[in-house]
């Protein structure tokens, strides 16, 4: 209990004044011991804390020692039965509170679903999509597997002249569009794709060439993408869809491979596509070994 409250206290100073939303502990990375079913984020002002296993004892100790050290929101997700508690704040008041990253902001949805709409793990590979996207300021972009659309929210507020989010869920890129108007931006030139992405590569690749293709599957859903036999076949396929100097952000986050899986299927099926570099968690994701949690490969068309 006491090493997630002096890994908070470590980040707090830093975190406690700025919007921007973190992982202060991620006892999933395996670095605590007895701690591994235990993530604490910060969603200004709400600590948002995730039980994994059921740990009733512990559960309780650590929302009241939250609660008297940091004075903030809780809301405490028992992630293994689906259930919320809220601590210090309203359900009202709980629908108010965005993810804020890189000064973008995010609707989330706290409460109703497993995920709440937005990955903090993803940064990294946000920001250099930011440095990308400022040297190459009218670029079209792809969004595969987008999800609420952040990615397509940061490349519009970088000047992005077209951005194609595909995803199979209507419902996310509703959620998606909002979070453009969130950010007071107009969706001029954001199109919203509904779509199997396996099966529309043929169709994407007519709206293309693109500069930049950010490729983000799920590590597994059913009937829908499972990475050991569907990762490749997009793979196969981005010669169709990436310009000559463009770059893919290919993305998987199972702990079950090591980035050396992502580029080696680049490596044999593409001869012309060279491998730039990894980019990994963020800070607060403290892994036993980085290549367990998010991999983020680099790749740019010669
Ligand atoms: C890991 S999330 C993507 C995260 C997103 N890139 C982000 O950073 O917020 C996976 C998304 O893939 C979508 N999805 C799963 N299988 C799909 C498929 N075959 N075609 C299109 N979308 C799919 C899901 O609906 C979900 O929104």
């Amino acid at each position: 209990m006491e090493k997630i409250l002096s890994k908070i206290e470590e980040y707090w100073p830093q975190v406690k004044e700025s919007g921007e939303s973190c992982r202060l502990f991620h006892g999933r990375g395996g670095r605590y011991e007895g701690l591994k079913h235990i993530t604490v984020d910060w969603f200004s002002p709400v600590l948002y804390v995730k039980f994994y296993e059921e740990d009733l004892e512990r559960e309780g100790q650590l929302v009241e020692k939250l609660r008297a050290k940091f004075e903030r929101p809780i809301v405490l997700h028992k992630r293994y039965s689906n259930q919320f508690e809220l601590f210090g704040i309203s359900e009202e008041e709980l629908s108010q509170v965005h993810a804020c990253e890189l000064g973008l902001k995010y609707e989330l949805r706290i409460g109703v679903n497993q995920n709440h709409g937005f990955f903090l793990d993803m940064r990294e590979g946000k920001k250099w999509v930011k440095e990308f996207l400022q040297e190459a300021p009218n670029a079209k972009v792809l969004n595969l597997f987008a999800y609420t659309c952040s990615f397509s929210v940061l490349a519009k507020s970088l000047g992005a002249a077209e951005v194609h989010n595909v995803d199979v869920s209507k419902s996310f890129l509703e959620w998606g569009r909002r979070n453009h108007h969130l950010n007071d931006q107009n969706t001029e030139g954001i199109f919203f794709h509904k779509k199997d992405v396996l099966k529309s590569l043929g169709w994407l690749a007519k709206k293309g060439p693109y500069d930049l293709v950010i490729y983000d599957p799920p590590s597994f859903q059913k009937s829908r993408f499972a990475y050991e036999k569907d990762y490749r076949k997009v793979v196969k396929q981005l010669e169709k869809l990436v310009k000559k100097g463009g770059v893919v952000a290919s993305c998987l986050n199972t702990p079950f491979e090591k980035s050396g899986f992502i580029v080696d299927l680049y490596r044999n099926q593409l001869q012309d596509f060279e491998y730039i570099n990894t980019l990994y968690s963020p800070e607060g994701f403290e892994e036993e070994d980085k290549e367990n949690g998010v991999k983020i490969c680099v790749f740019q068309r010669r």
